[in-house]
């Protein structure tokens, strides 16, 4: 099958392995080389064949890699069926070996960037997937003391649950899961998610992926728990509204003001003129350069880049959190120049 767009790659299914009742993990063969090279914590943009009510036949949908790169040769997704969901309900019912699909190379912001010495990890339901990949990264390639809450529904809900099981027993002075069941508990409060934290939390860094009142709760908990804001890391799960592997349609640029970005990309520096109502992903591309993205809503940190000097503002920023900002780094889908000479790099 011809690929839809240069930026989209063919990936072939070699396993499907029914984790639960409603979730399947799907392996693809890794390509060789460095294009699918990622790190735990990052995710898949699938484009996931079919016909959607909307009329399209294919659904782009991202979906974090389960996979730790360190430790499994192969790469694999972990999709939970959403009620009433096109893609997810379409991985689960026809995702075989021998299937190949089109993918955009690995994306996102949700790694572990700060070394600390304790992790808390909460996750609920599918949100288990990224904290899975960084969970077994940290235990092979680090010593830090790591509490793992996660919240399902029941117990036959809970996902990698004999995975978990056994990580606790090869590293048992390193590594404490707390599960919390709906079904006994009621839906996680922030008192109870802060009662499973460790008792000092002064150097820990907390990693977060869930439904959106699970985060609330766990990121109240954090807070209380006394982890500095900045140390509390956040992955939201949403459906993509765009399709990132259009060729993209790059707004106007209607403004007469004009700044100048230098910036350096897969190693080359240019220097262009940016127009000020334009976001700096729209003036990379419209100038020819491969710069990354995968949603252009600022929702997923695939467009991620680091401010070296200059002022930008971004219009939305679903993705990043105050200490990679505090850090310097912005979305290129989302920021407009603020001064007049800008200088920019992406990793
Ligand atoms: C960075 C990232 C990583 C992710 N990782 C994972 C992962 O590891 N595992 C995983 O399972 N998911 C993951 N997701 C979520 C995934 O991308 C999909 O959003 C999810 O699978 C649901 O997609 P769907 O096509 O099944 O549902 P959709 O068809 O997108 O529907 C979503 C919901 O909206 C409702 N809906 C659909 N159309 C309408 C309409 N017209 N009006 C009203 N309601 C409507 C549906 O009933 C459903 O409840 C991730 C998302 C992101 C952004
Ligand atoms: S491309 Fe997703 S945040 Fe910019």
């Amino acid at each position: 099958m011809e690929s839809p767009s240069t930026r989209s790659h063919s990936l072939e299914v070699i396993d499907v392995i029914e984790e639960t009742a409603e979730a399947v993990s799907v392996v693809f063969s890794r390509p060789e080389g460095e294009t699918f090279a990622y790190l735990p914590g990052q995710f898949l943009t699938l484009r996931v064949p079919g016909t959607p009510e909307d009329g399209t036949s294919w659904a782009p949908r991202c979906y974090s890699l389960s996979s730790t790169p360190a430790v499994d040769p192969h790469l694999q997704v972990t999709i939970k069926r959403t009620a009433g969901g096109y893609a997810s309900n379409w991985l689960c019912d026809n995702a075989k070996p021998g299937l190949v699909l089109e993918s955009l190379t690995p994306g996102g912001r949700f790694i572990v960037s700060d070394d600390p010495d304790e992790l808390v990890l909460l996750a609920a339901g599918s949100g288990i997937t990224p904290v899975l990949s960084i969970l077994r990264s940290e235990l092979t390639g680090s010593s830090a003391s790591i509490t793992l809450i996660y919240a399902n529904r029941d117990r036959n809900s809970i996902i990698f649950d004999s995975a978990l099981a056994q990580l606790e027993a090869t590293y048992p002075n390193r590594l404490r899961v707390t599960h919390w069941l709906e079904s006994e508990r009621g839906l996680p409060d922030a008192a109870g998610l802060r009662s499973a934290f460790p008792a000092s939390t002064i150097t820990t860094s907390a990693y977060l992926c869930g439904p959106t009142g699970f985060m609330d709760a766990a990121v109240a908990a954090a807070v209380a728990a006394g982890i500095d804001r900045a140390r509390i890391h956040r992955e939201a799960f949403a459906s993509l509204t765009t399709d990132p592997f259009d060729e993209p349609s790059l707004a106007p640029d209607s403004s007469n003001d004009v700044a100048t970005v230098t910036v350096t990309l897969d190693g080359t520096t240019a220097t262009l003129p940016w127009p000020t109502e334009q976001v700096l992903l729209d003036t990379l591309l419209a100038a020819g350069l491969d710069a990354p993205y995968v949603c252009r809503e600022g929702n997923c940190g695939g467009c991620a880049f680091k401010l070296l000097d200059g002022e930008v503002r971004m219009l939305i920023n679903d993705a990043l959190d105050d200490y990679e900002i505090g850090s310097g780094v912005r979305l290129a889908c989302q920021s407009v120049p603020c001064v007049d000479e800008i200088t920019v790099e992406f990793d």
